[in-house]
């Protein structure tokens, strides 16, 4: 029989997600699988809380890898912390931006949005103003917008949310493991990333974390978490404690996975990874500054992880993705919404951010661009 896997080629991840995956983390994978209940394993997800916990830098018990992608991780943060009705700002600048108003829209909330340019930053002051009109059950800003390569003032905007009083939420999907995030310094509540990116496991787990702010008010809750599978007052008697109760049978191989991703970033070191991810930013920047293509984004408010290059007038976006995937086994992404055939988002993700794969790049633009 023909199997379509033994076909597979190896290519080389430069978009904006999945990234490339190291051979411990592909081992790791394949390790034995165990019962959800086994010892050994509760203590690979006890050493897991505590891994995510150094990376987010957070002393939160709440923190968990949700058995899901990114966006798993984002609806159970809106789930078990919106009630209908609640008052909910969601600030704007990119496409996960919009998919947070969607699902806060579906849980009946009242959503008010302020809305920025995309490849630009969200401007405290404009949310500053906001926040002084309106009192806010919870604020929501992505950190990493990966649509746009833009970063977000996260430090700041988290001063401004808390003279306000309300929960603040931070979608940390390309940022962990990339750039810093100091979740307890910066006052935020409640925050939610996704594997494939700069932890560079495949996709599939959404590791979460809850400040007391956020348990209280989920334990404040007038009515029932909406989502059964995502209901993290019943997930969390599976996360912790003597007593494991079974909530679903957890994706066992996964988190092997994601346990050796996050031991391989805090045995390199938090910080060293994130310097890496900055030069491995500017090598590439000046490569193709040297080339004559340019970024989308102010140099100050770019992020190290994704790139978002201006298409050359002319110049075909798909045709060239093409060209890098079939003759040089590459992947990068396309724009997105507005951004479609006007960038190109160039990955520098986990493993993917070094200098042998930003120099095979650069190679195949020279060949392909002249
Ligand atoms: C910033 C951000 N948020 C959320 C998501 C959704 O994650 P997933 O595609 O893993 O569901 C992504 C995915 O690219 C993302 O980049």
């Amino acid at each position: 029989m023909d199997n379509k896997l033994n076909k597979l080629k190896n290519i080389l991840l430069m978009g904006p997600g999945p990234s490339c995956v190291s051979t411990s983390v592909y081992d790791a994978l394949s390790k034995p699988t165990l019962g959800h209940l086994d010892s050994d394993f509760i203590s690979i997800m006890d050493e897991i809380k505590y891994f995510l916990q150094k990376m987010l830098q957070t002393s939160n018990q709440l923190t968990i890898p949700i058995s899901g992608t990114g966006s798993a991780g984002m609806e159970a943060c809106f789930v078990n912390l919106i009630e209908k009705g609640d008052n909910v700002l969601i600030l704007i600048n990119g496409i996960f931006g919009k998919r947070m108003e969607d699902i806060a829209y579906r849980l009946g909330a009242n959503v008010d949005t302020i809305n920025f340019k995309w490849g630009t930053p969200i401007l405290t002051d404009i949310v500053k103003k906001k926040l002084i009109q309106k009192k806010y059950d919870l604020v929501a800003v992505v950190h990493a917008e990966t649509s746009t390569g833009v970063c977000n003032p996260i430090e700041k905007l988290g001063k401004l949310v808390k003279n306000n009083g309300s929960l603040f939420l931070v979608d940390c999907v390309t940022s962990l493991g990339g750039i810093n995030i100091q979740m307890d310094e910066w006052g935020i509540d409640a925050i939610y990333s996704g594997s494939q990116k700069c932890l560079s496991c495949p996709p599939g787990l959404a590791p979460i974390s809850f400040s007391r702010k956020a348990i209280e008010k989920l334990k404040r809750r007038n009515t029932k978490v909406p989502n059964w599978y995502l209901d993290l007052s019943m997930l969390i008697n599976y996360w912790s404690g003597e007593d494991r109760v079974y909530h679903h049978t957890a994706p066992i191989n996964m988190l092997y996975g994601l346990y050796q991703a996050c031991y391989n970033i805090l045995e390199e070191g938090l910080e060293n990874v994130v310097n890496r991810h900055m030069k491995m930013h500017k090598l590439l920047v000046s490569e193709l500054q040297d080339f004559g293509l340019e970024l989308l984004v102010e140099k100050n408010f770019r992020l190290p992880m994704l790139n978002a290059i201006k298409i050359p007038e002319g110049i075909s976006d798909i045709k060239i993705r093409n060209i890098l995937i079939k003759e040089y086994n590459i992947e990068i992404g396309g724009g997105l919404g507005p951004l479609s055939n006007k960038i190109w988002r160039i990955g520098l993700m986990g493993e993917t951010a070094k200098k042998e794969n930003i120099q095979k790049l650069i190679d195949a633009f020279k060949k392909i661009l002249q």
